[in-house]
């Protein structure tokens, strides 16, 4: 009897063990490693040379010549459909960041490949142009089963190599499906930079499939540097007729006769998903390269120089800081406290105001990117020349109350700081610059309906929070796609508010002096002098049109009738075929009634008459759908909304179509 009990127990037992096990195994469908410290469930399969440093760094080789190194995560994931019983099979990505560290300067072999495979097995695979992944006899069979992403460092001529330095998409061969140099597209500066894989710097790498698109795509970027809009490699593929149902995951290295030392400092993976992506600071670093050593052997120099001249290298240090980071504060600030910036902060945020932190340059002065030393923030730093001080005070009061504003779709000023000479403000960082560079450079990708759809509905609903919805009326006076920004999600947010004025609720504004850019300004601006919220709609029209019809409002160098956007939509819609002017590059891939909706409230925002636009609110209700938009209107102006003709823009005698600025215009880029 106590027999059988204790059978039953270990039965239960064992029944536990095993569904515990298999779960675990299934769960294996992502994961990520900072490091491959032992112990933490890294637990890599590995062979060849492949070994674990003590920091957790992965060599996958060292440089012993002709030798490869595997390293595996150890479970199969499941790589079909039938067997995970669902119908979205392959999406998967990875992202790892590798480092190559040549044995000398003058070359390296061979390099890393990031490998799908159905064994882990590689004891019959070849070093050398072979990867470590098939040899003579199995190379190019597509029995195989074996898909790679290889980081190439040598040309291989058999093999129909591009160069020695470069990414290619293996499928059961290693001559290259697709392949390219390796180059990355940098966001910040909308264009391709080259880069070197055996520079001994950390890459980071990712490899990401779209099941629905049957699509792969391969990019990579120096380590700190944000994932590329465009990837390096877009190869259509369908993954499902070269995997099998149960496949590992992992690295292949191999060596030639000259060899390199492979690294991988993180591995992030999801099956079904986006990989989950690194937190830097967690990886483990490279050993010291000559280069670095070098460089420890100068520092023992320091200390020497120290001891001879240190109280007056102190003392230099200390009066070079004092200058450094001298900044200018008067009494009456202390009100702005919170808003005010730390120039040293600023300083080392922007390393110094390097020219290779610069993103931009505009009448006013430079914009360099940066990250907070304190919060790790990242921020745009506007460097503004002045040469006096008058006025400063009520200068500040507008930032301060710049400040105060806080809406999603704007982009948030944080502080400013002075300093003799030089005013700085300080902004949120927007990853992808701004929305005219995007939308009209064919560099960058053009932005789908939907993004601009979204764009659209952001940038009214900031505007409807700073007509209605702040402490007082804000009226921006510039509204254009330069001054509309993009933020890592690609939603549009509102900037540059070098124009803007304030107004309590219910006021009535002030005559002022006419600003605003050629194209965008309302009729009636030039006559009474008045900026209202509705010349701030009209602006907001053109910019409706703008993004329908993916041309500025101005194009000098079209067919006459075409020149002017306003007049050219109005035109089509007469005829009835405003869809005639939708963006081209679209290709029609839109919704017909929300490019309708969107192209006539262009025009009806952009009526002659400022009574007959809409408010914000209402342009709100219009793109939300909950209100219909009253063609009528629309009806009876036509003469009215020929506003921004050109025999006006010639009268007002502006500069076209660069922006006309005022006294406030000290913040504006253009
Ligand atoms: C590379 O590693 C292997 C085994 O880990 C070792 O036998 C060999 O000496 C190493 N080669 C170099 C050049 O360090
Ligand atoms: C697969 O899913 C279907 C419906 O969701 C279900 O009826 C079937 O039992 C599942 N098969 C397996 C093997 O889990
Ligand atoms: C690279 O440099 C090393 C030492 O500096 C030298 O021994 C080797 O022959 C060089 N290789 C080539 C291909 O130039
Ligand atoms: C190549 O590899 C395959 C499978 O790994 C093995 O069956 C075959 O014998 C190998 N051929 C040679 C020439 O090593
Ligand atoms: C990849 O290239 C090989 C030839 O190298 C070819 O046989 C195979 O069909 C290609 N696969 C795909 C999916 O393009
Ligand atoms: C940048 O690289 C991508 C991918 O290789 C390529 O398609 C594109 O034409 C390149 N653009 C420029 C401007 O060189
Ligand atoms: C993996 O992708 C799935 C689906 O997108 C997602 O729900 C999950 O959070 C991702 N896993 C990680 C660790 O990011």
């Amino acid at each position: 009897m106590i027999k059988d009990l204790r059978l039953i127990c270990l039965l239960i037992f064992l029944g536990v063990f095993i569904k515990l096990h298999t779960s675990s195994a299934e769960d294996e469908m992502q994961f990520i490693y900072h490091g491959f410290h032992e112990g933490e469930a890294a637990n890599l399969h590995l062979d060849g040379l492949a070994e674990i440093l003590p920091n957790g760094l992965l060599q996958l080789t060292n440089t012993s010549k002709q030798q490869s190194g595997h390293a595996f995560h150890p479970f199969p994931m499941k790589f079909s459909m039938s067997s995970l019983n669902v119908t979205q099979p392959y999406s998967f990505s990875t992202s790892f960041v590798f480092a190559i560290v040549p044995e000398w300067a003058n070359g390296s072999g061979h390099g890393i490949a990031f490998a799908i495979s159905p064994s882990m097995d590689f004891s019959q695979a070849m070093a050398i142009e072979y990867f470590g992944l098939f040899n003579l006899s199995n190379n190019g069979v597509s029995s195989n089963h074996v898909f790679a992403v290889e980081l190439d460092t040598i040309k291989t001529l058999n093999f129909y190599d591009v160069d020695n330095n470069h990414v290619g998409i293996d499928i059961n061969s290693l001559v290259s499906n697709a392949s390219a140099p390796a180059s990355y597209f940098s966001n910040t500066e909308g264009k391709n930079k080259s880069l070197e894989l055996i520079s001994g710097d950390p890459i980071q790498v990712w490899i990401e499939y779209d099941w629905n698109k049957k699509l792969l795509t391969v990019a990579l970027a120096p380590i700190g540097v944000q994932k590329p809009i465009r990837p390096l490699l877009s190869f259509p593929l369908d993954l499902s007729l070269v995997l099998l149902d149960n496949m590992y995951v992992g690295f292949s290295s191999a060596t030639g006769s000259i060899a390199s030392n492979h690294y991988i400092l993180g591995w992030s993976f999801n099956r079904s998903g986006e990989a989950q992506s690194f937190e830097y600071s967690k990886l483990p670093s490279l050993p010291r390269s000559a280069k670095q050593r070098k460089k420890l052997w100068l520092q023992i120099w320091l200390p020497i120089i120290g001891v001879t001249g240190l109280m007056g290298v102190l003392g230099m240090i200390y009066i070079v800081r004092k200058i450094r980071y001298k900044e200018l504060r008067e009494d009456w600030e202390q009100e702005y406290g919170p808003q005010r910036f730390c120039y040293k902060d600023l300083y080392k945020a922007t390393k110094g105001f390097k020219d290779r932190e610069l993103i931009g340059v505009g009448g006013f002065g430079k914009v360099y990117k940066g990250v907070l030393p304190c919060t790790g923030a990242q921020i745009a730093v506007k460097k503004i020349s002045h040469e006096s001080s008058q006025g400063m005070r009520e200068f500040v009061a507008e930032i301060a109350s710049m400040g105060r504003l806080k809406h999603r779709n704007l982009v948030q000023l944080l502080g400013y700081c002075r300093r003799k000479g030089e005013l700085l403000l300080v902004y949120d960082y927007m990853p992808y610059g701004s929305l005219d560079k995007v939308l009209f450079s064919n560099e960058q990708p053009n932005l789908s309906w939907d993004q601009r759809c979204r764009i659209i509905r952001g940038i009214a609903s900031g505007l409807l929070y700073l007509h209605e919805q702040s402490e007082q009326v804000v009226l921006h006076r510039d509204i254009k796609a330069s001054n509309i920004l993009l933020d890592a999600d690609l939603n549009g947010r509102l900037g540059d508010f070098g124009m803007a004025r304030f107004y309590d609720h219910g006021a009535i504004p002030e005559t002022t002096d006419v600003v605003g850019t050629v194209g965008y300004l309302a009729p009636e601006l030039t006559r009474t002098g008045k900026a209202t919220t509705s010349s701030d709609v009209f602006a907001f029209g053109a910019f409706l049109l703008e993004m329908a019809c993916g041309r500025r409002p101005i194009e000098p160098e079209r067919l006459p009738k075409e020149v002017i956007l306003l007049e050219w939509v109005f035109e089509n819609w007469k005829l009835g075929e405003i869809l005639q002017t939708s963006d081209p590059r679209l290709e029609g891939s839109f919704l017909q009634e929300e490019m309708e909706l969107v192209l006539k409230l262009g025009l009806l925002c952009s009526h002659t008459n400022p009574a007959a636009r809409p408010c914000m609110r209402q342009v709100v209700q219009y793109l939300d759908g909950n209100a219909i938009l009253p063609e009528v209107l629309l009806e009876d102006a036509d003469i009215g909304i020929v506003a921004m003709s050109s025999q006006q823009s010639e009268k007002l005698n502006l500069p076209f179509p660069s922006s006309f600025i005022s006294v406030q215009g000290i913040f504006s880029d253009s």
